[in-house]
């Protein structure tokens, strides 16, 4: 029997993949290539299923012979170790992100004269639509929650964008930026839900002002749009007392991580530096409220990481690092967060390499406002593992309203403003999914 290798990432199977598999019966025994979690990862949105959950629907197909593991986009490594007489796909991916590995297989093929067969892309199924409904459909506390965790193991680094309300969540759940050449899809992991944006929206200044109620409305605006991981802000985390309690709400709702900040008093926001009264909490105390978090914790996938103001508040690398290693032993710390609000990012390089001298594996985030020069490769060489963008979608929205405002006022009319800084009515009406019914 010949050999004919069919490599899928799918979790919704549809009638377009079953053309595929039986158009490879007829060529010989079919054996599938089956993406993994990391493979699928490394060029778009994690699946669905798991690979296990994959791997068992792929198994009962009728007529697949095996289902064996592709642990990466290109086939190289499986195409070499099986010697397929054929490699069956849709005609699809002639364009688009996928063009350079077919363009590869065709290559390999050619060693031992294996062929490719394209089958007519079936037009009329999406998988992307029914992945998107599926999505919102299986997007319980549970699924979002266990998010993060997932993310963290099958990505090399976790991108993260602020979201403050539904529109901004709507635009980091939906942008994407395609790069043909790499074939790969970019689109940010997770959101952030800040309290420095969300104070500003509601046009509160950053001091723990806006309440936990009020951040929890914020959160649950982005939940009913959204189905990505969320990382809140958890600002001091307040009392430990009251820190549990949260905790158990925060996982309730289904989101992923908490950061709090080992600052005490009334809380300014980091990025005033030592222009602002920063007063650090004693280490062993927030220690304890950070423990008290991880004890109350009734889900083994929520995470609570610690932010090290140290260098924020002009204490330097050595107690940040001091800090560190209480907040991970004493406090159990799920990762950490250093902050920093100098340019050069000279301090952040140098805490990474004396953290990961003392840890290789746990979670560092990082949030580099100051330092954007660097990019999220860059920062993961450093030693990152979650980056977050904490504020650019409200930095983004103020000048282009406050242009508009001043346009409207200077001409007496909104002509201008429309023309210079809108988008049109029709856009605005079709700007959220399913508005027209
Ligand atoms: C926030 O986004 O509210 C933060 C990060 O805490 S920073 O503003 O840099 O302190
Ligand atoms: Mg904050």
């Amino acid at each position: 029997m010949k050999k004919v290798y069919i490599a899928m990432s799918a979790d919704i199977i549809h009638n377009g993949h079953i053309n595929i598999i039986k158009e490879g019966l007829k060529y010989g025994d079919v054996i599938i290539g089956l993406l993994t979690d990391k493979a699928i990862a490394s060029y778009k949105r994690m699946p669905l299923l798991s690979f296990e959950e994959r791997k068992a629907i792929f198994e009962n197909i009728k007529g697949v012979k095996e289902v064996v593991s592709q642990d990466t986009l290109d086939y190289k490594n499986n195409l070499e170790k099986i010697k397929p007489d054929y490699v069956v796909h849709g005609d699809d991916w002639r364009t688009g992100v996928q063009r350079n590995i077919r363009q590869n297989v065709i290559e390999i093929l050619k060693k031992w004269d294996g062929k490719l067969i394209e089958v007519p892309y079936t037009k009329d199924i999406s998988s992307t639509t029914l992945e998107m409904e599926a999505r919102n459909v299986l997007n319980t506390p549970d699924y979002r929650r266990s998010k993060l965790k997932k993310l963290l193991d099958l990505k090399p680094f976790v991108s993260v964008m602020e979201a403050s309300n539904g529109l901004t969540g709507l635009i980091v759940e939906n942008s994407k930026v395609v790069d043909e050449e790499k074939g790969t899809i970019k689109e940010f992991d997770a959101m952030w839900v800040s309290s420095l944006c969300d104070s500003s929206f509601k046009g509160k200044p950053d001091i723990e002002l806006v309440d936990l109620t009020s951040r929890l409305n914020t959160i649950e605006e982005i939940m009913e749009v959204t189905t990505k991981p969320i990382i809140l802000d958890g600002d001091t985390g307040g009392k430990a007392e009251h820190f549990t309690y949260n905790v158990r709400t925060l996982e309730r709702l289904g989101v992923s991580a908490i950061i709090i900040e080992d600052k005490t008093g009334l809380k300014q926001n980091s990025l005033f530096g030592t222009e602002a009264k920063q007063v650090l909490d004693d280490p062993h105390l927030f220690a304890q409220k950070i423990r008290a978090g991880k004890k109350a914790q009734v889900t083994k996938d929520f995470l609570i990481f610690a932010r090290i103001e140290a260098l924020i508040a002009g204490y330097g690398i050595d107690e940040a690092i001091l800090r560190a290693k209480i907040y991970i032993e004493e406090g159990l710390a799920d990762g950490i967060m250093i902050h920093s609000k100098e340019k050069d990012g000279k301090e952040i390089k140098e805490f990474l390499k004396q953290f990961r001298e003392y840890s290789k594996e746990i979670p560092v985030i990082l949030v580099p406002t100051s330092y954007n020069q660097f990019t999220e490769e860059e920062l993961h060489e450093w030693g990152a593992n979650i980056i977050i963008h904490a504020n650019h979608m409200l930095r983004s929205a103020y000048p282009a309203m406050k242009n508009c405002a001043e346009s409207v006022l200077k001409h007496h009319r909104s002509l201008e403003a429309s023309e210079d800084y809108c988008i049109g009515i029709k856009e605005v009406l079709s700007l959220i999914p399913g508005t027209k019914q």
